[in-house]
């Protein structure tokens, strides 16, 4: 099987790393905007690649701790175009309930520690895909993204982070996907990351992979949310840093109205504190009460300049996060955002299984 040249030009073009993606942080330079490049390619070229299947006889497993539509479906297409089998694992859902402890004594529920689990996955698969969000337990256990690292530790296999607690990178490159196609350049231009309402308590997985997909495309990124719902200062520092390698920059503002001035990309999202009184169920409850309706995004938000087009990560809350004009109007991308979920996750496919 051979692939066509401009597919395998842009394939050769990614560079290589370990093989895990847990963050979207693990490519060297240059190759987030390789992954990029490689996803516009197969977008255009992917009756051809379903034909050619160049990942024939290669399985990826999705592992779902927790509920999914558009991750689930993305990644099963994205197999299924490229020519790979995809087994969809519901933990909780007819498989063994698993122990993460190390030197723990199995004497409760946990049938099967994640040592052997992971291991034996990953004598059956290519590549294993994880989604489990935070538990809400202590910050600095959640922040490192336990059950995705002790997967990593013991597949064999490269495993990929469809969202944690601490980063949801497949939506990140997704997100630098359909920046890249409305803008032409995003180099220069604004994109405001907004906080938003919301009843529950969210991960901030999605925050700080848009928040480094803007920074990575040297984008003028500005992250706006109140008081108190501040991002982690590792996930800050990050973006920070992205921008600075990329000819772009980063700032933050509890100012929502400046933040909005001049944007020409505005995402919106939810994520719970970690820290402060808004982290605990009854001070997230009193916040969301307080901020509902001032947070939410309408038309005017994204009329202060030139039209700003609307981002979000879906599913969305419609009428708490944003107003239904914006989503059913002429500036919102969400549907073109969620279609790119399929392409970029099939460049990252073919890079960690293609070559
Ligand atoms: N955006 C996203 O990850 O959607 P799902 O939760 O439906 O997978």
């Amino acid at each position: 099987m051979t692939l066509p040249d401009v597919v395998q030009a842009a394939l050769d073009a990614v560079p290589r790393w370990d093989g895990h993606y847990l963050t979207g942080l693990e490519p060297p330079a240059g190759g987030t905007a390789a992954l990029l490049d490689l996803a516009t390619v197969v977008r255009g070229n992917h009756v051809e690649l379903a034909r050619l299947r160049p990942l024939a006889g290669k399985t990826f497993a999705g592992m779902f701790f927790d509920p999914s539509l558009r991750t689930r479906m993305s990644m099963s297409v994205a197999c299924a175009k490229l020519g790979a089998h995809f087994v969809d694992l519901e933990p909780g859902s007819g498989l063994w309930t698993l122990e993460f402890e190390d030197e723990a004594v199995m004497d409760a529920v946990s049938a099967e520690h994640v040592r052997e689990a992971a291991a034996v996955l990953g004598r059956y698969v290519d590549a294993l895909g994880l989604r489990a969000f935070p538990t809400r337990g202590q910050w600095e256990t959640e922040r490192t993204q336990p059950v995705h690292s002790a997967f990593a530790a013991h597949a064999g296999v490269p495993v990929v982070n469809l969202e944690g607690p601490f980063a949801h990178p497949c939506q990140g490159l997704a997100d630098a996907l359909t920046m890249r196609d409305l803008l032409g350049e995003p180099r220069g231009r604004k994109m405001v990351f907004t906080w938003a309402p919301h009843p529950k308590q969210l991960p901030m997985a999605v925050a700080n992979s848009g928040i480094w997909a803007g920074a990575s495309l040297g984008m003028d990124v500005v992250l706006t949310h109140p008081e108190g719902f501040e991002l982690d200062a590792e996930a800050l520092s990050a973006a920070a840093g992205l921008a600075d390698a990329n000819g772009g920059s980063f700032t933050v503002t509890n100012d929502r109205n400046e933040a909005f001035q001049g944007a020409d990309i505005v995402y919106a999202k939810s994520w719970g504190a970690v820290t402060g009184s808004a982290s605990t169920a009854g001070g997230h409850a009193d916040a969301f009460s307080s901020l509902k309706g001032k947070w939410l995004v309408t038309e005017a938000d994204l009329r202060r300049g030139a039209p700003a087009r609307f981002l979000h990560c879906l599913p969305v809350r419609r009428n708490v996060v944003v107003a239904d004009e914006v989503l059913d109007g002429e500036l919102s991308a969400v549907l073109d955002q969620a279609e790119n979920r399929l392409w970029g996750q099939a460049a990252l496919l073919l890079a960690l299984l293609g070559r």
